[in-house]
């Protein structure tokens, strides 16, 4: 109804039709001799010299014509010629499924809004109601395929990208395992079934009905509904255990819990009414610190643990929304069934539609005649209560763990670094290694997160940013900055930017290594064959241990995504580029004491200034003639 636009002016009008991205080409499968060569050479200068000798042999040997590796790749052209995606399921599996970490902080990606200034109660509902609004509304353009196809933008722009992570957005549910959780997906029914949205509030789980009667409830509806909602939260009598605690353990232990949970009918139609909404919100009580951007990105991330809005939560569904009393709001992500930029397009919409659609509600809610929301029941032997405990005890842990660092570079941003004929994604990459350099002394197995959305089921694949190239950069800036040298840090600084430059294009079209070698080492088990050395041997281990783990994450509307590191020694590091500055969300573990935030973000702007340095005092005699022409060597060119 709203005569505004809610997508950005640049946004192509095409609407999602099946044709369209259904046609996208198949994932390739890499050449093989390319993908080890790769390998080596990632590796080589990140591990000790006899090592490297040792694999170099167990390479060849797994390389050799008519070995194990032929035969694998063979196997692998095979499933790729019967699956719309080879990788799919496998990677799906290694990177999250079989992973039994706790979702919070290890694995669920968060977005923090601007802190909402509430005067009231009233004031967060309202924001509640109209946002529901903007969920129910997204919605329906995701069920009528009628969102905008995306287009690859920055490198190798212009082609459609694989929409099929959005029909997940509302529909998934991570089902906990004892060994590997499944990714459940609701089968969409002729009749569509009652709809409804969870609001957690006070630990609490409430079923909103959404559509009663074939009718979607307006904002005024939801109002009222989350005002009962609200009230029926505050009975004390009434108040049952905090259930959603248990979703935040590791997922062996959910999974036990769950087992003993299900065996009462009571909690068997309350799990069942979690596993089938749409999604959660989540009505936070005031947590009571100071709103810093860095404080805001650690509740979202955690909930504040037990005393404050940690049991607030229910993990496994993909999208919860947070509303805090406080202002203090932003959307928990499950990350199995979408990427980073799928949920940044969907809170982008709902932003823009909160601001665009000025809220419909009058200023008190009247009588309503809806049914009232239904709390839902547990029933909690003892032994819930033990898990309850334990779960309790690990999240307190967790929340202590958590070293986080949310700041604003505002030196400069893409804009300075486009002029320099560099491409900002690349030269962030160099400085966030520059910085792991001197914070460290070496470099380690990076992940940069590419997105494979030009091909069908696209997801990511890895650009390994510790290049060899990055390494004689970060060595060179070791060194004394004399003026003769500058001239040999400037041309290795290009030379580390066009080796990031060009593994990002393998990637993004489909050529990296780890997908290619995830899939080799997979193959083999599905075919029950012994485990080829090559994934037995240590530099296997130590390359996909990835200490730093990082990932661009850019948004139009003012907010900005983060997320944990995902070893216990290491870093995440997500950022949000803008013209004039630059967002790091950089997050690792108290417990190692190798890692810390403050002093990784503090060396960072210091690494990021003094790259600026070089660059005005080198680059401009140095840059290329041509105008045109890039420093790395691209042009910008669309496919
Ligand atoms: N000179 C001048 N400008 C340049 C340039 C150069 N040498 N190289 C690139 N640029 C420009 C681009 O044209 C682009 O312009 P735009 O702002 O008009 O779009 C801009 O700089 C950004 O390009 P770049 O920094 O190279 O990065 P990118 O946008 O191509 O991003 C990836 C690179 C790897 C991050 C991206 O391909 C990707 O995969 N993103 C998804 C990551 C993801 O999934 N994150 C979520 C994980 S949960």
């Amino acid at each position: 109804s709203a005569s505004f636009s809610i997508f950005p002016k640049e946004h192509p009008k095409k609407l999602m039709t099946c044709n369209e991205w259904d046609g996208l080409p198949k994932l390739p499968v890499p050449p093989l001799q390319q993908t080890l060569d790769m390998y080596l050479k990632c590796m080589g200068h990140l591990i000790p010299e006899e090592q490297f000798k040792k694999t170099k042999v167990v390479v060849e040997k797994f390389g050799a014509p008519g070995g194990m590796g032929e035969f694998l790749q063979k196997k692998l052209l095979e499933r790729s010629e019967h699956t719309a995606n080879w990788v799919y399921d496998y990677w799906l599996e290694d990177m999250y499924l079989s992973n039994r970490l706790a979702l919070p902080v290890n694995s669920s990606p968060v977005m923090v809004f601007p802190k909402q200034n509430f005067r009231s109660q009233s004031d967060s509902l309202r924001f509640a109601a109209h946002l529901i609004s903007g969920i129910l509304e997204y919605k329906s353009l995701i069920d009528g395929r009628a969102l905008p196809v995306d287009y690859a933008r920055g490198q190798l722009a212009g082609t459609p990208l694989c929409m099929d992570q959005y029909n997940k957005v509302f529909t998934s549910y991570r089902l906990p395992g004892p060994k590997m959780d499944t990714l459940v997906a609701q089968k969409s029914t002729v009749m569509p079934e009652r709809e409804h949205i969870i609001v957690a509030c006070k630990n609490q789980f409430f079923v909103l009905d959404v559509v009663i009667n074939f009718r979607r409830l307006n904002e005024k509806d939801l109002y009222t509904q989350l005002e009962r909602i609200k009230k029926m939260s505050d009975i004390e009598e009434e108040r049952l255990p905090p259930i959603g605690l248990l979703t935040s353990d590791g997922r062996t232990q959910w999974a036990e819990a769950r087992s003993v949970l299900i065996k009462d009918s009571t909690n068997r139609d309350s799990l069942d009414m979690i596993e089938r909404c749409l999604c959660l919100v989540c009505l936070d009580e005031p947590s009571g610190t100071e709103q810093t951007d860095t404080n805001r990105a650690l509740l979202m991330l955690h909930g504040g643990g037990t005393d404050k809005n940690g049991g607030n939560r229910w993990y496994d569904k993909p999208m919860q929304f947070v509303i805090g009393a406080d202002g203090c709001c932003g959307v928990v992500c499950e990350h199995s069934p979408f990427e980073g930029i799928v949920l940044v397009q969907c809170t982008e919409y709902l932003l823009r539609y909160m601001r665009g659609s000025p809220s419909k509600l009058v200023r008190a809610a009247s009588m309503s005649e809806l049914p009232a929301p239904r709390r839902l029941r547990w029933k909690c032997s003892p032994d819930i209560q033990t898990f309850l405990m334990a779960s309790a005890d690990k999240l307190q842990r967790l929340v202590k763990n958590l070293d986080m660092n949310v700041s604003k570079f505002t030196g400069y941003g893409k804009e300075f670094i486009k002029k320099q004929k560099m491409s900002p994604d690349a030269y962030v990459q160099v400085a966030l290694q520059l910085t792991f350099y001197r914070c460290h002394g070496r470099l380690v197995p990076t992940y940069e997160s590419a997105s494979i959305r030009r091909f069908q089921e696209g997801r990511v694949d890895n650009i390994r940013s510790s290049t060899p190239e990055a390494l004689a950069f970060v060595k060179a800036m070791g060194n004394s900055s004399k003026i003769t040298v500058c001239s040999l840090k400037i041309e290795l600084l290009w030379t580390a930017i066009k080796a990031q430059t060009n593994y990002t294009i393998l990637a993004i079209t489909g050529m990296a290594i780890d997908n290619h070698l995830l899939g080799l080492r997979e193959i083999a088990k599905e075919l029950k064959l012994e485990k080829p050395e090559l994934f037995s041997d240590t530099t296997y281990a130590t390359s996909i241990h990835f200490i730093l783990s990082t990932s661009q994450v850019p948004t139009i509307e003012e907010m900005f995504c983060c997320y944990g590191p995902v070893v216990p020694n290491g870093y995440g590091a997500c950022y949000n580029p803008q013209m004039d500055h630059i967002i790091f969300c950089v997050s690792s573990f108290r417990d190692s004491a190798e890692t810390s935030s403050d002093l990784f973000v503090k060396t960072l702007e210091g690494c990021l200034k003094e790259m600026q340095d070089l660059c005005i005092k080198c680059n401009t005699e140095a840059k290329p003639a041509d105008s045109t022409k890039r420093m790395d060597g691209t042009t910008k060119s669309k496919l």
